[in-house]
């Protein structure tokens, strides 16, 4: 989006007039969805939902023009609508969101289909679940959502990344089935799960500064870097996912464009068969499905918790 002199609009103008120009305002900037943004920041400066704007779309905007000026410069300097109003929705859940945690994805959604997909005849069975590198806990909230006898663990090495996802866990009604524990991926982690999700950093270091400025000034580096070539976090969870993965559970990863073959191979190499992969709304190859290899081991001895049955 282009830079704009200040904004100013006129109190006396209605709220359907605003919202036209505010639409256009953004869509000449380059919003790919300019109406609703339009929208949900004109609700916001006015404190009101979208059923009010519709019902008193002539009334003016009155004393709430400088705070409206201010939330549509804010959007003009691409920082996300979302971030702006520190919500984003989520498998229809309303989560709340801060800078320091990912900006939860549509595209992230096809993990929970390829979750529903592997397992979800077992939706009634009081499945574990895991969910590494939670940021705002979205993926656990939804798999907890879907899977209403589970019991989740979310965890991210940034503290106030899982101080957002439990307060979302707590807020959407899932703080008696979920917990989050900060640290690096498994390291502190005992136990086997029946569900292990994961959209881990993916990006190349050095592609970090070509991104979209909506994702590299406002999303935490530490969502998105990848390492040199974008597989670090997938080598690590490829290490882990092992020991922590039941016999009969599914690993799900999300993935960046193209990297399917590669993160299927390290998969592979780590023991686990790779079962599929599921395209996202834009055809592409967006998760990938695992479990074990079939054998008869030993795991070790598991928390109370998320104890082997
Ligand atoms: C791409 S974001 C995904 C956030 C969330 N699961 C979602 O899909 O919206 C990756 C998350 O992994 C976390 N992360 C990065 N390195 C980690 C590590 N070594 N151990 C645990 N979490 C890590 C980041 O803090 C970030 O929250």
């Amino acid at each position: 989006m282009t830079q704009n002199p200040p904004l100013v609009f006129d109190p006396a103008t209605p709220r359907q007039q605003v919202q036209r120009q505010l639409s256009d305002l953004l869509a000449t900037a380059g919003s790919q969805a300019a109406m609703t943004e339009a929208r949900m920041l004109l609700c916001a400066a006015l404190h009101i939902d979208h059923a009010d704007l519709l019902r008193e779309g002539e009334r003016p905007i009155g004393a709430h023009a400088e705070r409206l000026a201010d939330l549509i410069a804010r959007r003009l300097k691409h920082e996300p609508v979302s971030r702006i109003l520190g919500r984003r929705e989520f498998w229809g859940l309303d989560f709340s969101v801060s800078p320091a945690v990912l900006d939860p994805r549509p595209d992230t959604e096809t993990l929970v289909e390829a979750v529903l997909a592997a397992i979800g005849s077992r939706r009634d069975e009081r499945l574990r679940v895991l969910d590494l590198g939670t940021g705002s806990g979205a993926l656990l909230c939804a798999l907890l959502a879907n899977f209403p006898g589970g019991f989740g663990l979310g965890v991210d090495v940034s503290e106030a990344a899982c101080k957002i996802a439990a307060k979302n866990l707590a807020a959407l009604g899932f703080a008696q089935r979920g917990q989050v524990v900060c640290g690096d991926w498994a390291e502190a982690l005992r136990g086997s799960f029946d569900i292990i999700v994961s959209n881990p950093p993916y990006i190349a270091h050095a592609e970090i500064a070509t991104l979209d400025p909506n994702v590299r000034d406002y999303d935490p580096h530490l969502a998105l870097d990848g390492g040199d070539d974008g597989y670090a976090a997938y080598r690590a969870l490829a290490s882990v996912l092992p020991g922590l993965l039941a016999q009969d559970g599914v690993a799900v990863l999300e993935l960046g464009i193209g990297q399917g073959p590669c993160v299927g191979k390290l998969l592979q190499a780590a023991g686990l068969v790779v079962m599929t992969t599921r395209r996202d709304l834009a055809g592409i190859e967006r998760a990938i499905v695992a479990k074990m290899r079939p054998q008869d081991e030993c795991r070790p001895s598991l928390s109370p918790f998320f104890g082997e049955r």
